[in-house]
């Protein structure tokens, strides 16, 4: 099972809007089963997760007390995949599921603010010794300081080939607990995050596919 964290240290980069497509989009990809933890007491995700009609992506409630625990539960249930959000702070909780996770995702507007707080967050995850990715997020793909934004992060470790666009179907599909793969009209979006969620696999590392193995018995050819 792997644990995906997503943290800035700023608001309203996109955190828990990503947390909630690439969940469902790690599922449509056949990455297995995924469950979501919010540790936002703001309670965003959790909030869109009741909103949604879908019984998956997983909700889970926990506390970062038990936050261990449950998830020896969920690895034992055959949760592949959990996907944490985290509230805009530098705080015990997120240390502690940065230390827990096998990689954390930053996202980060193209803007001087935020850029200045990515490179804090992207300290504390070294720190833990833990491999982050950035991606620059609710971008407009064509604006000059997006490409000198993912230039500037990619001094300061890896960013996603993807750019997250700004766009109102992200917005408008959390609404009801939807993702913009769930709309009608939303292909340009969706494919940004079929393609994010192809970079973070690749960095995750896929699923172990199930491999029948080979024995040696009385009617297998010794040499060839
Ligand atoms: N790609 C996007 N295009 C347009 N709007 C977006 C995009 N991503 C996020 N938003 C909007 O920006 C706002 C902040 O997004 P979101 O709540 O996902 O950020 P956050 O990092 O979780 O915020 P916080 O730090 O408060 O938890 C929301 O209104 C959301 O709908
Ligand atoms: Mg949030």
């Amino acid at each position: 099972m792997k644990l995906l964290t997503v943290a800035s240290q700023k608001g309203g980069t996109g955190k828990t809007t990503l947390c909630g497509h690439l969940a469902v989009q790690a599922e449509r990809a056949g990455f297995g089963a995924v469950a979501l933890v919010d540790t936002d007491p703001q309670g965003s995700l959790a909030d869109w997760s009741a909103a949604r009609l879908a019984e998956t992506p997983r909700f889970v409630q926990t506390e970062i007390a038990t936050l261990e625990r449950d998830l020896a539960h969920l690895r034992d249930a055959g949760v592949e995949l959990v996907i944490v959000d985290t509230p805009p702070a530098v705080s015990y909780a997120i240390m502690e599921v940065v230390r827990l996770s096998d990689l954390v995702l930053i996202p980060v507007r193209p803007s001087p603010h935020d850029l200045s707080a990515a490179g804090s967050t992207a300290d504390l995850v070294e720190r833990q010794g833990k491999p982050h990715l950035f991606v620059v997020s609710a971008a407009s793909q064509r604006a000059r300081i997006t490409h000198e934004a993912a230039e500037a992060l990619s001094y300061h470790g890896p960013v996603a080939s993807t750019i997250v666009s700004f766009r109102s179907d992200f917005m408008s599909s959390m609404i009801d607990g939807r993702t913009v793969m769930e709309l009608p009209r939303a292909k340009r979006s969706a494919a940004e995050i079929e393609s994010l969620w192809l970079d973070i696999e690749r960095r995750i590392g896929r699923r172990a596919a199930t491999v029948t193995p080979i024995r040696l018995g009385r009617h297998t050819p010794m040499s060839a």
